[in-house]
């Protein structure tokens, strides 16, 4: 029997996985994260840590936690980008993920941000909310149609091909550009040549080195005034002051975002900026898929401590 530190309050069963095989879960309660130096002195009296993308395991934490008997991190999300891998594969501890059971949820959100932002949803709902909405009028709230727009996607993996099965469903034309020729129809091998020819962008890589800062000014300059930047993936990847900048001065049409440089902080420009839709990183926020996420991750964990690798191996 091990000793697993779950740093949040999980959905109901999603910790079956590890109490099945009897470990004894050491259990936060509630939302509120450890704070870093709270994490360094827990992760040294556990063999396997069930964290979420908000924990930052850096290497100090990684450090602490293989002085003593820690074996495995398990985060409950796709993404990784909040541990140092790098560190946890030189300390010999696992680090597992949960991709797959989230793609579906999530290019559900993407798709809403398509449809919202495209559609003015947000400001047209504000202004009725406020009481400034006077009664119909043709010239009001004039949004792009998504039916026959050409949607630009960049990174084509899961998610961002359940997006395209979204979009093929709306009558829009989808490309694609990802690091890796995909031998799939709509490839296109310039992310230059997609940024031209797209009336929707969508944000489909994951957070590394090379892809902080791949939306920056210089990439959404090459977008059409009638544009719309979508970005469920990572804040970092769109240079956010640069985002806000361009729908301030209009040289790109709207944005609808789920995540941000800086969480939980958003730019105040962007919070400014014109016909943007701003979600609270709720991408993959749906009741079925946070449980299998959380027992994704917690076989991950009760894979590794019965000396099995697990399938969503990320230091393989
Ligand atoms: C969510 O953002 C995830 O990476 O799972």
């Amino acid at each position: 029997m091990a000793r697993v530190l779950v740093t949040r309050e999980l959905p109901a069963g999603g910790l079956d996985p590890l109490v099945e095989h009897g470990h004894d879960v050491v259990r936060r309660d509630g939302d509120t994260p450890y704070t870093h130096a709270e994490l360094t002195e827990l992760v040294g009296g556990v063999d396997a840590v069930v964290c979420l993308l908000t924990d930052r395991i850096d290497e100090s934490v990684l450090e602490a936690g293989a002085a003593s008997h820690l074996r495995v991190v398990a985060n409950v999300a796709v993404g990784y980008d909040n541990i140092d891998v790098v560190a946890a594969r030189r300390l010999g501890v696992a680090v597992c993920n949960t991709p797959g059971v989230l793609d579906e949820t999530t290019a559900d959100v993407a798709f809403l941000l398509v449809l919202a932002a495209s559609r003015l949803a947000s400001e047209a709902e504000h202004d009725l909310r406020g009481g400034a909405w006077s009664g119909w009028g043709i010239n009001q709230y004039l949004g792009n149609d998504v039916h026959g727009a050409t949607l630009g996607l960049v990174g084509y993996g899961r998610i961002g091909r359940a997006v395209a099965r979204r979009a093929s469903g709306f009558g829009m034309q989808v490309l694609h550009h990802a690091r890796h020729r995909t031998e799939m129809p709509g490839y296109v091998e310039s992310l230059d040549d997609l940024l031209a020819q797209c009336d929707v962008l969508s944000i489909h890589v994951p957070l590394r080195d090379s892809t902080r800062h791949l939306i920056g000014a210089r990439e959404l300059a090459q977008l059409r005034p009638h544009a719309v930047v979508v970005n469920t993936a990572r804040g970092p990847v769109v240079d956010e002051e640069a985002l806000a900048d361009a729908l301030h001065a209009g040289t790109i049409f709207a944005a609808g975002l789920d995540v941000y440089e800086d969480e939980p902080t958003v730019h105040p420009h962007l919070l400014s900026a014109p016909r943007t839709v701003l979600l609270p990183h709720i991408g993959s926020a749906s009741r079925a898929t946070r449980t299998q996420m959380a027992r994704v991750a917690c076989q991950g964990a009760s894979d590794v401590l019965a000396g099995r690798r697990p399938e969503n191996l990320v230091t393989g």
